[in-house]
């Protein structure tokens, strides 16, 4: 079969495409671990009172780790701040009680659509002391602009001492 040079040189350029396309993908997984937040479940957004959302706030599940449930509603966010030490490793369970919000982490490799009856789960770790915005990203309603919390990060020694108090 007889295939046109150009035609040829195309089938060449699409394989090395698809290629290049597969190895930054594996690396990204495998080298940089970069995963596509998830899903830990469903759940019903009526019955938040009844679930862990009962209480939203901070856990510290030791050794620098620490969990957050977080319920996202029109307008706010709650917990409404989080505090966190130098170089914690935050895992964030979010979910809303009434319409798809956004979160994304100011600097952080944090983003999540806040979808009713859905448990959108993601984590990061926080390495630089500061404060740092968590805000909706998804337009939802006319609060939306003022749906932000603040993340602040705490330098370690002022951290240990004020757990010591
Ligand atoms: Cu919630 Cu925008």
């Amino acid at each position: 079969m007889h295939i046109e040079r150009y035609e040829k040189l195309w089938i060449y350029a699409f394989v090395v495409m698809l290629a290049v396309f597969v190895a930054a993908l594996m690396a990204g997984a495998i080298l940089f671990n970069v995963r596509v937040p998830g899903s830990a479940g469903l759940i019903n957004p009526a019955n938040l009172d009844e679930t862990a959302f009962a209480n939203p706030g901070i856990r510290d599940m030791g050794d620098g780790n620490y969990e957050v449930y977080m319920v996202a509603r029109m307008w706010s966010f709650q917990p409404s701040q989080i505090v966190v030490p130098e170089g914690a490793h935050v895992t964030f369970y979010v979910t809303s009680a009434d319409v798809t919000h956004g979160f994304i982490i100011e600097h952080h490799n944090a983003n999540l659509e806040v979808l009713p009856g859905v448990i959108g789960v993601t984590n990061t770790t926080f390495n630089t002391p500061g404060t740092f915005k968590l805000q909706c990203h998804e337009y939802c309603g006319r609060g939306h602009q003022m749906m932000h919390i603040d993340i602040i990060v705490e330098e370690a020694e002022v951290a240990l001492a004020a757990n010591e108090e």
